[in-house]
């Protein structure tokens, strides 16, 4: 694990200095209160949080290694981390202000059920911040990303090329302000609950 988050990090960092730390930095700003991230990965976000108005954080993840546990601990020295699936959150509804996830349901099997458990968890008035890659924007491009998913998805750890997180959001009842497209295949924004309870 600790030599995958190594790994994870040496190749995205082109990608990083390319603008998706910027991106990074102007999403997760914005979170408050009591903050779940999902998917904390190697802690790639973690320098961007403001120390100010955020209660608590909880990081979460199929697995969360030394490094990371560090690294979310140098930063948030009373964080809690949680091994779980967001598809199985154990938290009890509206223990959230932020929900935080970036790059991460493109690996969720059921993403459906991920993005309901956020909804339960997610406090009334709470806000969720988003950066996914998702399937092209240039349409034309589809079913070249459909063909590769199956062997990427093995190569990558469960990533697929093609899912449609933000159709998923709204699916969900999220009301959701798409902010940035980018790069093609990335897409980063802000939704609010629920649509269907507004
Ligand atoms: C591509 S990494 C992204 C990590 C980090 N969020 C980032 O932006 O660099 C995807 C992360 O999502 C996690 N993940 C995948 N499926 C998950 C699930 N069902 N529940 C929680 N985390 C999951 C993986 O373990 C991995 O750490």
């Amino acid at each position: 694990m600790e030599f995958g988050s190594v790994l994870f990090d040496a190749f995205m960092a082109p990608l990083e200095r390319a603008g998706l730390a910027l991106r990074r930095r102007d999403l997760v700003q914005r979170a408050s209160g009591r903050v779940l991230e999902i998917g904390v990965g190697s802690g790639a976000n973690l320098a961007f949080f403001r120390r100010t108005g955020i209660r608590s954080y909880t990081g979460l993840d199929l697995e969360i290694g030394g490094r990371t546990g560090r690294r979310i601990r140098q930063r948030f020295p009373d964080a809690q981390l949680v091994v779980a699936s967001v598809e199985e959150l154990p938290f009890p509804e509206a223990s959230f202000d932020t929900v935080v996830f970036t790059l991460v349901f493109c690996s969720v099997d059921d993403p459906e059920k991920g993005l309901a458990e956020v909804r339960r968890v997610l406090a009334p008035g709470g806000t969720v911040l988003f950066l996914e890659h998702v399937a092209p924007l240039h349409r034309p491009w589809r079913p070249l990303f459909d063909a590769a998913t199956p062997a990427w998805r093995r190569m990558a750890g469960g990533c697929r090329l093609n899912r449609e997180t933000v159709a998923t959001l709204k699916r969900a009842g999220f009301l959701v302000e798409v902010r940035e497209r980018f790069n093609g295949v990335f897409v980063s924004g802000v939704a609010a609950c629920c649509a269907d309870t507004a």
